[in-house]
């Protein structure tokens, strides 16, 4: 029994080594990589330092990359020592967006959505100097944005995920196949919450046919009549009207189908020039 389990888990350990690709050495330039090597296994860490006067891309003196299954976590990159690296302002993204900022560059930042800056004369924007930004600015979440919205069973949202959303914003949902909305597919952001909650219930078996009875008042007919059975009322015309529309109208989940009118003469005569 020991030696089925041993074989199954060399077995197994060898599937996933088959399974996970390794990685090319990645390109550098200006820089060096340890250990250098053509090809690195799957989760191998690499180290990379750069030639004088640059530096790597990341917060530390050496970066550091991991090979997974194939990919690189990053891209090593040698850049001047008067660069910045992106700046990182929580709640905001700064523009031009780009991994290293030569020396004396301006980005601008814009809040996320729900999000605004901290004082309103607070600059938005700041500049890259010999290697360190300037003061960056504080994106606070606005006093009247909402919280991703609550969960709502057998739906789906069109909308990536997102924790804050502004005033104002409107999420549309979707039901699940085989269900649909009880009231409107739709809520918007007001004062921080939401001012509707979808529902999604189970689409009624079979036809959508009610008792006439279920739809409350009939229909006025003007110069005809009513004949009225369960499931259908019957228009009848008095001469010399005639029948525009379905001469049979249904009670359909709550609402009347297309309802008819008896038209005159001259009225018909009218329709026919008009068309
Ligand atoms: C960066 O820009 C500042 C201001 O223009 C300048 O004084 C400084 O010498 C520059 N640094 C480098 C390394 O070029």
């Amino acid at each position: 029994m020991k030696i089925i389990l041993l074989t199954l888990s060399v077995w197994l350990c060898q599937a996933s080594a088959i399974d996970l690709k390794d990685c090319k050495r990645p390109p550098l330039r200006n820089g060096f990589l340890v250990p250098w090597q053509h090809i690195y296994d799957h989760g191998t860490k690499v180290s990379y330092g750069c030639n004088k006067g640059l530096k790597p891309v990341v917060e530390t003196w050496w970066g550091e990359l991991l090979c997974g299954n194939g990919e690189w976590s990053h891209t090593p990159h040698c850049v001047p020592e008067s660069n910045c690296i992106a700046p990182v302002v929580p709640h905001a993204t700064p523009k031009p967006s780009q991994v290293s900022y030569p020396n004396n560059s301006i980005v601008t930042f814009v809040c996320d959505k729900g999000y605004e800056f901290e004082l309103q004369l607070q600059e938005k924007q700041a500049a890259c100097e010999n290697g360190e930004w300037g003061p960056l600015p504080k994106c606070q979440r606005k006093r009247n944005a909402c919280d991703a919205p609550s969960h709502v069973p057998n739906a789906l949202i069109k909308h990536p995920y997102r924790d804050t959303f502004d005033e104002g914003e409107t999420i549309t949902y979707l039901c699940k196949e085989g269900y649909e909305f009880e009231g409107k597919d739709k809520s918007t952001c007001a004062k921080s919450t939401w001012d509707h909650t979808p529902k999604c219930e189970p689409k009624a078996e079979g036809p959508p046919i009610s008792r006439v009875t279920e739809c409350g008042a009939y229909p006025s007919v003007k110069n005809g009549k009513l004949d009225i059975s369960d499931f259908a009322l019957t228009f009848r015309c008095y001469p010399p009207y005639e029948l525009r529309g379905p001469q049979q109208v249904m009670c359909l989940r709550g609402q009347w189908s297309e309802v008819p009118v008896c038209v005159g003469q001259r009225h018909l005569f009218l329709t026919q020039m008009n068309v």
